[in-house]
């Protein structure tokens, strides 16, 4: 089945993101949140990000006003179930992912490809609560959507060959390269990724080393493009938590106890680069530690 539409649930950092990227390859696009203030910041922030492309010389002008034209914000969830391919891209929270995939259920049409770009949730599980698992896949961009480079392909233990090859489609339209992962918590980037993250936060925590030195070592010492504490501010930590919850639970193993400086952080909401404040503030003119 060849997918011309895409609707996406949830218009925050990564519905926005895949929205820019899809648009700009030429699918029809509806971007859906629970607010007009999300959605308008939405398509505010895929014109800015597009603007960037067009200055850096990626894309032109005209690519830049075709895409926008090509994507339909809508408070109605209706209006994302008629597509041929729906991508959930709601907070990281399954009891959240599944009332989304319970609304949606009835206005879907028989053939809709349902994914989600849950960074660890089961996909199994997920798929299970709906009425086509075999049509149910994890679609799992990585942030900031416009430039990396990967998509993780996850299918459930019921998903059809059918599904995985058109979902590799779109990668392959937007550019993108996919890696197939199996359905095991976090998949394969965030399996390896999130505990170098809370073990960073545990060496901050033991007072091995300052937000400033642990980041530095990262960058100069292993040529990471952030360190680990800046990377972690940018996911966002509630993310980075629930990510490592999801390996402790479904792994039963103490390495990925969540550092308690982590929990401590996310309990006072300081959440990072989306709350101005993390292990860094964000609130000045340049980001300063805050411990
Ligand atoms: N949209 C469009 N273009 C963007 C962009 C966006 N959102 N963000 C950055 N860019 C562009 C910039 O315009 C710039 O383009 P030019 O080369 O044409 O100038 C280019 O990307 C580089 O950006 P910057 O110069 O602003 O900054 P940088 O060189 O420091 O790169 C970065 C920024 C790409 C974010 C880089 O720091 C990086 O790669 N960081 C690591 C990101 C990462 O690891 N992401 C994965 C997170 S894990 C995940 O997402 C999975 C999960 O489930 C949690």
């Amino acid at each position: 089945m060849a997918i011309k539409s895409i609707g996406i649930v949830g218009a925050g950092q990564m519905g926005n993101g895949i929205a820019h990227v899809l648009a700009l390859a030429k699918y029809d696009v509806v971007l859906n949140d629970l607010t007009q203030d999300s959605l308008d910041a939405a398509i505010a922030r895929i014109d800015k990000n597009m603007e960037r492309q067009v200055k850096g010389g990626k894309i032109s002008a005209a690519e830049k006003s075709d895409a926008l034209a090509r994507i339909t914000p809508s408070l109605a969830l209706r209006d994302v179930a008629q597509s041929d391919l729906v991508i959930e891209a709601a907070t990281e929270n399954e009891g959240i992912k599944q009332k989304i995939f319970d609304a949606l259920l009835p206005d879907l049409k028989p053939d809709t490809i349902l994914t989600s770009n849950t960074s660890s949730i089961s996909i199994t599980r997920l798929a299970s609560r709906t009425d086509r698992p075999e049509k149910f896949m994890g679609f799992h961009f990585m942030n900031p959507v416009p430039v990396m480079q990967l998509v993780e392909l996850i299918r459930g233990i019921a998903t059809d060959q059918d599904t995985y090859k058109a979902c590799l489609e779109v990668v392959e339209a937007l550019g993108k390269t996919a890696a197939s992962a199996e359905d095991f918590p976090a998949f394969i980037v965030n399996r390896i990724l999130m505990p170098m993250i809370n073990e960073a936060v545990y060496t901050l925590y033991e007072g091995v080393g300052s937000v400033q030195s642990i980041d530095s070592s990262m960058k100069l010492g292993a040529n990471h493009p952030m360190g680990p504490l800046e990377l972690a501010d940018f996911i966002g930590l509630d993310t980075c938590l629930a990510i490592m919850n999801v390996l402790h639970d479904g792994l039963a193993d103490t390495k990925y106890r969540p550092c308690p400086l982590l929990t401590k952080y996310v309990e006072a909401g300081w959440l990072g680069r989306k709350t101005q404040r993390g292990f860094y503030d964000y609130r000045g003119e340049t980001p300063v530690p805050t411990r």
